[in-house]
């Protein structure tokens, strides 16, 4: 304990047998009392832990009046403790009180505030986060967050970048989702957007010759909410010139091994290199789990001269799970179906070995058996899966089932971090209406023998583009920027953007690359999810300190709200539509 606390000898969390007999100051929240007539127990909490203060006949009249999350201050000498708490640190001793004052007295709090309990709905919670904070998980989870950005920026400086803040109020983004707009008093008709990402600024800083950039940078994407996605988060954003991918690769590749290092003690990590290709091939994703094998087998050949219309020469991928075709109700077979479906397959084909025959809903649709069982190696009580369409359908659908029925099988060890660079994005995608658009966006590199394949066949050029994915989570995405005009132009004119649409959209950007622009390369990480696996939380929303829910709303301050009819006057705006 340092001396900053007057009249504080020790934190909450760090006493112990080696303390017993010592006279100490505590202050912090009543956690629990227990009152048992003779003797009142409190267990006084702060940030550092929980001690357990016996109060005796000499106090009792202030420890009768203390209720939960008062805030107090107790004196008193340390002790053994008769039944000891092996769950908590201090669990050995306990402090018999001498002198004891109320701080503050607090209204009875509208949650339980209490790790072992969740019990509170997390929208009350959300409601009374500065309480919900309290949880000592929570307070760990922004702890942890502390902890990555802090071994980030030690990490960067030891490598000379420079950490640059870039406008929160600015220009759209190429990243390709809604913009939050913010309207102009001063040129009324006119918005600011809030940033996607750094990325125009990021480039811009290489072309001013800062070589390499970081910034934790605030982000903010008007998108569909998921339970890694949150309106408003931030990247470990980074940008380097004068690299080659390798060394960039090197430089990612020893941030995580910093981070993970000085966190979870860990050092053997290890980053294979995947093409986008090779990963949607084998796994129907692209950002697979690889804490798990579930490799797709390709049986196509199999079903070339099928009777039935939807195998007939139709990309056929399979999964094999082994000895488990008994763990699988029909209802759980169904409900894979859907999900498979909802991913736009026509359906999910089964079959089992069971006692050397195939058997099962599809074992009908095949006509070749036994080489149906040779291939995939089968033996009694697999099951297969299988998902028969177009290339992209039939992976895809058959890859999030394979993430359902690894999540059904436990199959992801807890403590077992597997990174993977996918490689080789396509450059361009049809977008739901039917355009080609960038698929990482429209400032990045493609791999130079691809350009043939640009007029004709945009599908098949390969961007050099790269994202770092742990865990089944994408926690990054970057690449190779184009600087060199020739190759802007061609991308533009691709995505059929007219010299004014690039004048409109990008011009002062675009005019900034024709000023020597450097050869030059980065990446953004989501630093929340980063948090969220080494926390061991699936919900985005337990290592942000006020997060939105669902709808984009933040439940404690009641945002976003109506503003008066005056300020929208200055703003020139008049609300036409509410809902
Ligand atoms: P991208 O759009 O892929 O790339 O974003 C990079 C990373 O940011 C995180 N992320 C999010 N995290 C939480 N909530 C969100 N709504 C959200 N959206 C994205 C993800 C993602 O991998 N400018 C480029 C990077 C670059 O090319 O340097 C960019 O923003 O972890």
């Amino acid at each position: 304990m340092d001396n900053l606390c007057k009249n504080r000898t020790h934190n909450n969390g760090e006493l112990t047998i080696n303390d017993v007999n010592k006279i100490v100051e505590l202050k912090g929240w009543c956690a629990k009392k227990r009152n048992l007539g003779s003797l009142i127990f409190i267990d006084i909490r702060d940030k550092y832990g929980i001690t357990q203060l016996r109060c005796d006949d000499n106090v009792k009249d202030v420890a009768t009046l203390i209720k939960n999350e008062y805030v107090i201050y107790a004196k008193g000498k340390v002790v053994e403790r008769e039944s000891k708490n092996k769950n908590i640190p201090t669990g050995d001793i306990e402090v018999v009180v001498s002198d004891l004052k109320i701080i503050n007295s607090a209204e009875q709090p509208p949650i339980y505030i209490s790790d072992d309990s969740e019990a509170t709905s997390e929208n009350v919670r959300l409601k009374y986060r500065y309480l919900d904070l309290r949880r000592k998980t929570l307070q760990d989870n922004l702890k942890l967050r502390h902890q990555i950005t802090r071994s980030v920026r030690e990490y960067l400086d030891s490598l000379d970048f420079t950490e640059v803040e870039t406008p929160i109020l600015g220009k759209s983004t190429p990243e390709g989702a809604r913009d939050y707009l913010v309207p102009s008093r001063i040129h009324n008709g006119s918005f600011y957007a809030l940033p996607q990402s750094p990325q125009i600024f990021k480039q811009l800083l290489m072309v001013a010759g800062l070589e390499r950039y970081y910034q934790i940078a605030r982000c903010f994407r008007d998108e569909d909410l998921r339970a890694d996605r949150q309106p408003e988060f931030t990247q470990i954003d980074i940008e380097m010139s004068f690299v080659d991918l390798d060394t960039l690769y090197t430089i990612l590749e020893n941030m995580f091994r910093k981070i993970f290092k000085d966190i979870k003690g860990i050092d053997n990590l290890s980053f294979p290199k995947y093409s986008w290709h090779y990963v949607m091939d084998n796994y129907g994703s692209d950002k697979p789990d690889l804490r798990y094998d579930l490799k797709f087998i390709d049986i196509s050949n199999l079903f070339i001269n099928s009777t039935y219309e939807f195998l007939n020469n139709k990309v056929v991928k399979a999964l094999v799970i082994k000895n488990s075709a008994n763990l699988f109700t029909r209802k759980e077979i169904d409900s894979l179906t859907d999900l498979a479906k909802l991913f736009k397959a026509k359906g999910l084909c089964w079959c089992k070995l069971n006692e050397n025959n195939l058997e099962g809903a599809s074992a009908k649709l095949i006509d070749n058996k036994e080489e149906f069982i040779k291939i995939l190696d089968l033996a009694n009580n697999d099951l297969v899966l299988f998902t028969a369409d177009n290339w992209l359908t039939a992976t895809t659908s058959l890859g999030q089932v394979r993430i359902a029925v690894a999540k059904k099988l436990n199959l992801a060890k807890k403590d077992e971090y597997k990174f993977l660079w996918v490689t080789e994005f396509p450059m361009y995608e049809y977008n739901d209406d039917g355009k080609l658009q960038a698929m990482h966006h429209p400032f990045t590199a493609y791999i130079e023998e691809d350009e043939k394949y640009i007029e004709n066949e945009p599908l098949k050029v390969r961007s050099n583009a790269y994202d770092l994915v742990l865990n089944g989570y994408e926690l990054g995405s970057g690449s190779v920027r184009i600087y060199n005009q020739d190759m802007q132009r061609k991308v533009f004119e691709r995505l059929g953007l007219s010299d004014d649409d690039i004048k409109n959209k990008f011009g002062f950007f675009v005019e900034a690359l024709k000023y020597g622009t450097p050869p030059h390369m980065g990446m953004g990480f989501g630093l929340e999810r980063i948090t969220m696996i080494l926390a061991n939380t699936t919900n985005i929303r337990d290592v942000v300190a006020f997060p939105k829910v669902q709808s984009a709303s933040d439940l404690m301050n009641e945002c976003p709200s109506e503003v008066d009819e005056e300020a929208l006057n200055l703003l020139g705006i008049k609300v036409i539509n509410k809902n």
